[in-house]
């Protein structure tokens, strides 16, 4: 049994298609299938000229390796040379080749007028549920009760904390061992809250501002544990995993952003991360992480509470207001 014989020539022409073909069809394909997005991951231009390179150089080196691979390469290019598959074949072929590269050439070369990518909107809201727009921040806004309960607790030295920070304030205890917990701040609030303790007559002006110093060291830390490897120590978005985002983490102590909405609508943000944003966030997607999924709610308005805090904002007020 005789095998089929391509020429030399054809096979190369066919081999770098097949490759061409592989790069620019075939791995966007594959990728849509292991990563079941709804798009193709395209590949980019250098990994193209990559693989096109290494083709030829390889193809190079294979019709090269001999005198008769070589011969057998350059036979039909002769042949057309000569006229040997008719003379207007030839013409055909001879006038291609320079109109094709001078094409190319002014296709490159030529100026365009290009539409201007699209400005992405930071905050877009047509899918913001209405009832989240008078949302206030349970743990910013103390009520007469939450203050009693904490006069209550500190009373008793007996005050609770978020089980997130309760090992470090118990290994703090065992080290120093203070007379009552909130030696713990050294804020001004919290020691005249203990002079007031102390005297038996407490003030609730300056018990509230000791309880709101204490929900801010809370929010303070699960700030720490869950948003500053994006945001930042400084809430600039300068965190260490900033830098890998092509769309940055927000800096929340520039004026356009977190002063510019609502609580309600941060408050929906940190929920729903980058998955929950509508399409007009596009083009490029956000890195910003489903809190729903792994905070509860009142881990997010505590959180939400330092970080304007730590920003110095405050949240813009509702219309209705
Ligand atoms: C993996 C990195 C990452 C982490 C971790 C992260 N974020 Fe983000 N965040 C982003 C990116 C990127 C954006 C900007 C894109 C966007 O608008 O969604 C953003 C945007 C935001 C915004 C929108 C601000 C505005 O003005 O529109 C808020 C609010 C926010 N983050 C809060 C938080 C909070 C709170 C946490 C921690 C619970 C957190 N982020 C953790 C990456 C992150």
């Amino acid at each position: 049994m005789t095998k089929p014989r391509i020429g030399t020539f054809l096979s190369v022409v066919l081999t770098l298609l097949v490759v061409y073909a592989l790069v620019k069809w075939g791995i966007p394909a594959l990728s849509r299938e292991v990563t079941s997005l709804p798009f193709p991951l395209p590949v980019p231009g250098t990994l193209m000229f990559f693989y096109m390179m290494l083709t030829i150089i390889a193809l190079f080196l294979i019709v090269t390796f001999s005198d008769e691979g070589l011969n057998d390469f350059l036979r039909p290019v002769k042949k057309l040379l000569r006229g040997g598959y008719t003379k207007i074949l030839r013409a055909v072929v001879l006038t291609a080749i320079p109109a094709v590269i001078g094409w190319q050439v002014y296709e490159i070369t030529v100026p365009k007028v290009e539409v201007p990518s699209s400005l992405r909107i930071q905050h877009p809201s047509s899918n913001f549920p209405k009832s989240f727009e008078d949302k206030k921040n349970p743990i910013a806004s103390l009520t007469a009760a939450d203050v009693d309960a904490f006069i209550e607790q500190a009373k008793a030295n007996e005050v609770q904390f978020i089980a997130q920070v309760q090992e470090d304030i118990d290994h703090w205890l065992e080290e120093v061992d203070p007379e009552h917990v909130l030696e713990f701040f050294p804020q001004g609030s919290m020691k005249k809250l203990l002079t007031e303790i102390a005297a038996g007559e407490v003030n609730r002006e300056t018990a509230k501002a000791a309880l709101s110093e204490k929900n801010l060291f809370e929010g303070r830390a699960l700030y720490a544990m869950n948003c500053r490897a994006c945001h930042g120590d400084s809430v600039a978005g300068d965190g260490p995993m900033a830098d890998g985002f092509k769309l940055r983490p927000i800096n929340f102590t520039d004026n356009g952003t977190i002063e510019t909405i609502v609580e309600g609508y941060t408050f929906w943000r940190v929920s729903n991360g980058g998955p929950g944003l509508p399409a007009e966030a596009t083009p490029w997607d956000s890195a910003m992480p489903e809190w729903k999924l792994s905070l509860a709610e009142e881990q997010r308005w505590r959180i939400i509470q330092a970080e304007y805090d730590l920003a110095q904002k405050t949240p813009r007020i509702p219309e209705s207001h």
